[in-house]
């Protein structure tokens, strides 16, 4: 099927804030996650039937030290400290993609930074 693309910068923010310093982002910008444990970035993501399907989180990570983030799907644990390594640097964006499994309709997704770092910067998920 095709795939939808979901902007953090519209997505629901805590402890972050929508940013566009850095190149290479789709959409109008970005998330910066503040630099604490517990940030996060929380889409609504819709998928036509239940079933499995692929997150994909695109990000960058400038420092030279990974940026782990939990992922719940609809208050469910889908990865416990999802590795968000570094990327060359701000500019540069890279992939990290997951399995879930989603419900038919709306799907709350929510990444959550796990370290005083905070989350990489995000720029959206793709699903
Ligand atoms: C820098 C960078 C931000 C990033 C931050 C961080 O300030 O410009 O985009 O979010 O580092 O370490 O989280
Ligand atoms: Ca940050």
């Amino acid at each position: 099927a095709a795939s939808t693309d979901y902007q953090a910068e519209t997505a629901t923010v805590s402890q972050g804030a929508v940013a566009s310093n850095h190149t290479g982002y789709t959409g109008t910008g970005f998330v910066d996650y503040t630099n604490i444990a517990g940030s996060y970035v929380e889409f609504s993501v819709s998928a036509a039937a239940t079933g499995t399907a692929q997150l994909t989180f695109r990000y960058a990570n400038g420092t030279t030290v990974n940026r782990p983030m939990d992922i719940t799907v609809n208050g469910n644990s889908a990865a416990l400290n999802l590795s968000f390594g570094a990327t060359a640097d701000w500019d540069t964006w890279a992939d990290q993609t997951i399995s879930v499994t989603l419900n038919a309709g709306t799907n709350t997704v929510r990444a959550t930074a796990t370290t005083a770092n905070g989350g990489p910067n995000l720029d959206r998920l793709r699903v």
